[in-house]
């Protein structure tokens, strides 16, 4: 999988439980695939379609770092489906546990006009991927 992001769970983040809310894992995850799938299609207009099940392994606790990783599991003719992974740090054992995986598919047409992934980047994903992998 591919690294994509990074975040650092907040005091305003924890609910009454002392865990992370559901839904800014959700948005975390959702700003993550909207940037990994914009980079790979070269688009900022991305329409997410599909939130696949969403399980939520191990809790996420204040000033946690948590890293977020995708990986491309099909490309469409106007859409990309990913699989995506939250995974704790553990700076003591120099380690990642996952916390949450998913699958998302997003769509770079934002209108019912069908606008298709373009043809060398359909061929390029690969070398995209590569790339992306790669530090700048
Ligand atoms: C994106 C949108 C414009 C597509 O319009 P549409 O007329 O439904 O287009 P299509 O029927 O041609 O389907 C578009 C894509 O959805 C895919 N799709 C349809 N059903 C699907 C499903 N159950 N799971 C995954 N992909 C699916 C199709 O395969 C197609 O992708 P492809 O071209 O790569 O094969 C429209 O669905 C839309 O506006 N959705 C709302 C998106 C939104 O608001 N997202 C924010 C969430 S809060």
């Amino acid at each position: 999988m591919h690294y994509v992001a990074a975040k650092i769970c907040r005091a305003s983040e924890i609910g009454i439980n002392g865990n992370l809310f559901a839904g800014t894992m959700l948005s975390w995850l959702d700003e993550a695939w909207t940037a990994f799938v914009g980079y790979l299609c070269r688009s900022q207009s991305l329409i997410t379609l599909k939130m696949e099940e969403v399980l939520f392994r191990r809790p996420v606790k204040i000033s946690h770092h948590v890293r977020i990783y995708a990986s491309v599991r099909r490309v469409g003719t106007t859409s990309l489906t990913i699989d995506v992974e939250a995974r704790r740090f553990d700076f003591g054992q120099d380690t990642e546990e996952l916390v949450c995986s998913t699958g998302s598919s997003l769509s770079i047409s934002t209108t019912r006009q069908p606008n298709p992934i373009d043809s060398r980047l359909r061929v390029s994903i690969d070398q995209s991927l590569a790339d992306f992998a790669r530090p700048r």
